[in-house]
């Protein structure tokens, strides 16, 4: 039995040197037992593993890294093991590496997605206060984590508050930056960070940007945080003057340019702050298998929003929308409309690809009522911030989505909704939906139709400016 000793939870550095010695050296993994504790790193056992000749042709698949690197900070004591059990069995066959359906490879896959859920909600819920010391001042902020985020999470805090001196303390350790270095130090209680409200300003950007619209549903706002980071997060107690702001506003509120103009310059960064917060959204069990959320893409002020249903096989992987056979189709179909893909906003009604696995495929399953009602808090979001005049939705579950009720396509098709924000509302096909036709002769019609469906969308925004 051979016992590694990591240096710390998430020491992957230690582990991938201790795993690549102990596969040279054909240890088994049920003969491996794995610490990760707070000592130096260092390798004890029958034999000092790390002494094995190094293999210049040792080669693991370019995905395991990644993987490895995020399952590792997952709290799962088993990580370590289960990690090596993968890389021997890479070993023998590098294309498990896609094989999805393997258990294995599933449940590394579950730490590893859980550990960036967690990375994702550090930075869309920590919270500076700011604290001045001898006329000095620094912030500081007080964080849970789930799993083993902290150092990873380090650097992008570093870039984000590079000119700020900033503490963040939390129970597995704290770390501080001086403007120039980051230095790490022991555990800390809530009672080690101040109390108060300050607000870190993309966050009051955020929260300002969402309510200047004066439409935005507080509570459900407020049922996106997660209660565990309410008492963190000083914009709950700010949540009754803002209602009172939003509803002087809403009185006469109509979304005029000026607003958009308003708001306009904050928008970037508000909407970066969604797309982050929307990362890590577990709203339903849609977000368990999938890879990650796809986000709408395209400008912020982009004029004309583009709803599809869901991302597919090639979105969920990529993390962007209509990238995939669907997304080509629908990219030549707005270039013969004369619209440029550039100028508009892209994004679905649900913004987790939900499938069934069959063998190594993932199939496509429809998204049902309770996820689209689920997903429409994101969307309404992103209309917030953007703002668009018209909106198409792209087949029956993007409409249902807009439209909020379930409509058929040659029902709602070829005229305009009035939209609850203002906005007008037109509803096409969905590319794929053309995609599945075997007839050559409709499929062709079928997609000529579509095509003078963008154009009309795009002359009527046109006569909407005029
Ligand atoms: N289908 C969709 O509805 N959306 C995508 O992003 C891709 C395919």
């Amino acid at each position: 039995m051979r016992t590694v000793h990591l240096a710390t939870p998430d020491d992957f550095e230690g582990w991938r040197d201790a795993a690549r010695a102990l596969a040279l050296g054909r240890v088994p993994a049920e003969d491996v037992v794995w610490h990760a504790g707070d000592g130096p790193a260092d390798l004890f056992g029958d034999e000092a593993v790390m002494d094995a000749p190094a293999d210049p042709n040792f080669t693991v698949p370019r995905a395991f890294v990644p993987l490895a690197r995020d399952a590792i900070c997952n709290r799962d004591p088993e990580r370590f093991a289960l990690l090596y059990a993968l890389l021997l069995r890479l070993r023998e066959n590098p294309r498990l590496i896609d094989d999805h359906a393997d258990p294995l490879l599933r449940r590394i896959d579950e730490l590893a997605k859980a550990v960036r859920r967690d990375v994702h909600k550090m930075r869309a819920f920590l919270r500076f206060r700011e604290l001045t010391e001898d006329g000095d001042t620094r912030f500081v902020a007080w964080f849970e984590p789930e799993h083993h985020i902290v150092r990873v999470n380090a650097a992008f805090f570093v870039r984000r508050f590079s000119t700020m001196r900033w503490s963040i303390l939390t129970p597995e350790l704290s770390i501080h930056w001086d403007g120039e270095h980051l230095a790490e130090g022991p555990p800390a209680r809530r009672e080690d960070a101040p109390e108060g409200d300050p607000l870190e300003e993309t966050w009051k950007t955020y929260y300002a940007s969402i309510f200047n619209p004066a439409r935005v549903k507080i509570g459900a706002m407020l049922k996106e945080m997660p209660k565990k980071y309410w008492k963190n997060m000083p914009e709950t107690a700010l949540v009754p003057q803002l209602i009172a702001g939003a509803q002087a506003r809403e009185a006469g509120m109509i979304a005029t340019a000026d607003t958009k103009q308003e708001i306009g310059g904050n928008s970037r960064a508000a909407w970066e702050a969604l797309r982050e917060e929307a990362a890590a959204c577990t709203r339903c069990p849609l977000h368990g298998p999938a890879t990650q959320t796809v986000f709408g893409e395209g400008p912020v002020d982009a004029r004309l929003m583009f709803v599809g249903e869901q991302p597919g096989d090639n979105e969920d992987l990529a993390g962007k929308p209509f990238i995939g056979p669907a997304g080509q189709m629908f990219d030549r179909a707005l270039a013969q409309a004369g619209i440029d893909r550039g100028t508009v906003y892209v994004t679905n009604a649900v913004k987790h690809f939900k499938f069934e696995p069959r063998g190594k495929r993932r199939i496509h399953a429809k998204p049902g009522g309770p996820e689209i009602d689920a997903c429409r808090w994101w969307i309404e979001q992103e209309r917030i911030l953007i703002r668009p005049p018209l909106t198409v939705a792209l087949g029956a579950t993007a409409a249902r989505s807009l439209l909020g009720k379930v409509v058929t396509i040659s029902g709602a098709r070829g005229r305009a909704h009035s939209l609850a924000d203002g906005g007008e509302g037109w509803v096409t096909v969905h590319p794929s939906y053309l995609l599945r036709i075997p007839d050559k002769v409709k499929a062709d019609e079928e997609y000529a139709r579509f095509v003078e469906d963008l154009r009309a969308a795009g002359e009527r925004l046109a006569t909407l400016a005029a």
